[in-house]
């Protein structure tokens, strides 16, 4: 049997855009990346992808908004990497997005956005944060280490309310809450916590159709750079951490 890494990332909310990126980006800089979605079908190619390109990877099947879900998963993980430590987790789930006016909006649309957006980010955290307290490294060995990380991926909706954004909104404003009050709360413990305002339309595999920016090069948010910022992030030393970080393509208004 394989010797367990000393450290792993997990990344929640594995799509073919920004899930996948992350994943392959701290895959390829040497975490072995446990990976969470509710569908075989989003993480296989993940996987596939990652051992391809000669990293570890291992996909969990989980419903973030189910706390018994989330313990299974980490369960499994431990299994598999027995006395891992975690480096690094992405909260990337998808927030329930519902573009609707507001009085097409349903009761389940708020719930879906809020399970997603914000209960899933408190469970998810809550079994996240007790591992990367645990892996704070000591005063003799932070050098080697990246201090451990939490990031979350936000969206402009985090900022401010829109029409047709009001349930989707909601979720984002309690995410955005969630992630402050932990930076607010760890970061003194050496734990750091970052919230990424994703402020613009994803070029993701499956959004292909969607057009932003008049359709404009580059007018769409490249994942793969938003994970090299995520890996930015990480790495920062303790004594210069962001908390929020904002990402939008060169022509987006803002
Ligand atoms: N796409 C955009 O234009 C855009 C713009 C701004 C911000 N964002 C933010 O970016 C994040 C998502 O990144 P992305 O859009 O590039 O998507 P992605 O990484 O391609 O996919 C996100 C994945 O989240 C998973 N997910 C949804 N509900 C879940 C649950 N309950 N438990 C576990 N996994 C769950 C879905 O897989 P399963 O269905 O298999 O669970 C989905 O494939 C979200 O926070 C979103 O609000 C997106």
């Amino acid at each position: 049997m394989a010797a367990s890494p000393p450290f792993y990332a997990v990344v929640v909310g594995v799509g073919s855009g920004t899930g996948a990126s992350v994943a392959r980006l701290f895959a390829r800089r040497g975490y072995p990346v446990a990976l969470l979605a509710r569908k075989d079908a989003n993480l296989t190619p993940v996987v596939d992808a990652v051992t391809a390109a000669g990293g570890t990877a291992l996909g969990i099947p989980t419903d973030v908004s189910d706390p018994a879900s989330l313990d299974a998963a980490f369960a499994a993980v431990a299994a598999t990497w027995p006395g891992a430590r975690l480096a690094a987790a992405v909260y990337n789930a998808e927030a329930g997005f519902a573009y609707k006016p507001f009085l097409e909006l349903t009761p389940e649309d708020l719930d879906r956005a809020l399970a997603t957006g914000a209960k899933g980010l408190f469970h998810f955290a809550q079994r996240t944060i007790p591992q990367l307290l645990d892996a704070v490294p000591s005063e003799e060995g932070k050098e080697q280490q990246h201090p451990p990380t939490l990031i979350v991926t936000g969206a402009t909706a985090a900022l401010r309310g829109s029409a047709r954004f009001a349930t989707f909104a909601a979720g984002k404003f309690a995410q955005r809450a969630l992630a402050q009050s932990l930076a607010r709360e760890f970061g003194p413990r050496g734990v750091h916590v970052a919230y990424a305002i994703i402020d613009g339309v994803i070029d993701t595999p499956w959004g292909k159709d969607r057009v932003a920016n008049d359709g404009k090069a580059d007018g769409k948010i490249s994942p793969d750079a938003i994970a090299e910022s995520y890996w930015h992030l990480h790495t920062q030393p303790r004594s210069a951490f962001t908390h929020e970080l904002d990402l939008r393509p060169f022509v987006e208004k803002f």
